[in-house]
């Protein structure tokens, strides 16, 4: 492994001399392990602790299919899917392993009894399999997470419709929080050259997603002038959505929980900010009973920042919680683009506001080649900046996934790898510098 560091420090990019490199037949990767699922029995989603089942083992190097490539991975990031992976809910993610393994012998790699976890990587392509022609050894990429397989027709329209569709690093092994990753080379993209390796992997998984749940005709189709909810929108979605809402002529209208949090999406330039905490919503009278007043409120808290106007599209993914309050409170003929349930995934809405005002809801998942292309396109060219909060060593990857889970952090968490120190592997530092005084706005969130 310290040969290929060596390689990539110096910035050595030669097709020779990456093929050239032994790939080593072990590399360290945070893993849960499946005679660990029974770990949290009994306890509160909020006590199951990701520092108690996330571990940095030694792992055998997979073998290298037709279609894919080995990456060398300097620097991944914490999403939340991690976080469930690592309370092994709603349920362990060795059942998508297993499924993977019966359905092909290249599928059957993946079940192990270890899971291998991590959907984003910034690093360097180390070996191409059979039938990969534009990617190569030596190559600096990020990898975005959707992995298919397109031997059926359904998804020949849209990548993620194909029904053999899996999330990298969740429904398959081999992910990104590790030494060395596994991915299709289709989900290969240019490393954005003015970022630092840590920097470039922190957007991918969310980026992508947020850009198809707004802005693709695939999500909610955002236009100018649009008013846009966006829950949690100093997170790591939601500090994505804010920066498209702003740069696409949208008005983004953030909910936000603290003052703090409030503070940090002004900086990125929005001016019409909510703290839910502040307000004190309460959406659920009890366990079972919305409490339809709130809802009320939130509508006219939301008519008070844009004059008189009702969103849009909401951006949701809190699921249960807000849902209700998000159904009610879009406008006439409005969009609610869905892609989760953090607080719930049984969700309740008065179906009235939705059918007699010509709502929509949309649901949403992840992003296809070319919508998570297009997104990362947009990091290249500096329009969007990676909102980096905190980056930790792979082995405090535990400590990164709590951070998280407790909703301790601010847009993303980063996790160096085989990057031995933030700030390396930018290699076009003209672009860095035309952009620098953002990428350090957006950077301290
Ligand atoms: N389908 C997909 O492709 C896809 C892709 C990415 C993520 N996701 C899912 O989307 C969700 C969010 O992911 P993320 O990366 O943005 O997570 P994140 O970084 O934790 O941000 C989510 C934010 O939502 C807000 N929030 C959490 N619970 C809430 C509640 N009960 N009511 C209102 N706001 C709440 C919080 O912000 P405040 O406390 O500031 O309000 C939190 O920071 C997760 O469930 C994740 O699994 C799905």
């Amino acid at each position: 492994m310290k040969e290929i560091v060596e390689a990539i420090l110096v910035g050595e990019t030669s097709e020779a001399a990456f093929a050239a490199l032994p790939v080593p037949e072990t590399y360290r990767g945070a893993v849960i392990r499946k005679d660990e699922t029974g770990l949290f029995t009994g306890l509160a989603s909020r006590d199951k602790d990701p520092r108690r089942s996330l571990h940095i083992d030694e792992v055998a190097t997979p073998e290298l299919g037709p279609g894919e490539a080995l990456v060398a991975v300097m620097a991944s990031a914490i999403n939340y899917n991690t976080v469930w992976t690592s309370i092994f809910e709603p349920l362990p993610t060795f059942g998508f392993l297993e499924r993977y393994g019966r359905s092909s012998p290249l599928g059957k790699r993946h079940d192990l009894p270890y899971h291998v976890v991590g959907s984003d990587l910034a690093g360097v392509v180390l070996r191409t399999g059979p039938g990969v022609h534009i990617w190569s050894p030596g190559d600096e990429v990020v990898a975005h997470c959707l992995s298919v397989e397109l031997e059926r027709p359904e998804g020949h329209d849209d990548t993620m419709l194909d029904p053999e569709q899996r999330i990298w690093g969740f429904e398959t092994n081999f992910g990104g929080l590790a030494e060395l990753a596994l991915v299709k080379a289709n989900q290969l993209m240019p490393k954005p050259a003015h970022l630092s390796w840590e920097e470039a992997a922190a957007p991918g998984l969310v980026n992508s997603t947020a850009y198809r749940q707004l802005i693709s005709h695939n999500g909610a189709n955002m236009k100018q002038g649009d008013v846009v909810l966006i829950w949690g929108a100093s997170g790591g979605l939601g500090s994505y959505a804010t920066q498209m809402a702003l740069n696409g002529g949208a008005i983004p209208v953030c909910v936000v929980s603290s003052p703090q949090k409030a503070e940090i999406v002004r900086r990125m330039g929005a001016d019409l900010v909510i703290d839910r905490a502040a307000e004190d919503y309460r959406f659920w009278a009890d366990e079972h009973t919305q409490n339809p007043k709130e809802w009320q409120r939130l509508g006219k808290k939301i008519r008070q920042l844009t004059g008189g106007e009702d969103p849009d599209i909401v951006f949701e993914h809190p699921g249960r919680e807000t849902f209700g309050a998000s159904v009610y409170v879009t406008r006439r003929g409005g969009t609610i683009a869905t892609c989760a349930s953090t607080s719930g995934f049984m969700h309740s809405y008065d179906n009235r506001y939705l059918w007699m005002n010509l709502k929509k809801i949309v649901g949403s998942h992840f992003a296809n080649y070319r919508e998570a292309w297009e997104a990362n396109r947009l990091i290249a060219k500096g329009l969007i900046h990676p909102t980096l909060s905190r980056v930790y060593p792979l082995a405090e990857t535990g400590q990164a996934a709590f951070d998280v889970h407790r909703n301790l952090h601010q847009g993303k968490v980063g996790v160096l790898c085989l990057a031995p120190e933030e700030g390396l592997g930018v290699r076009d530092a003209a672009t860095r510098e035309r952009h620098l005084a953002a990428i350090n706005r957006f950077r301290g969130v």
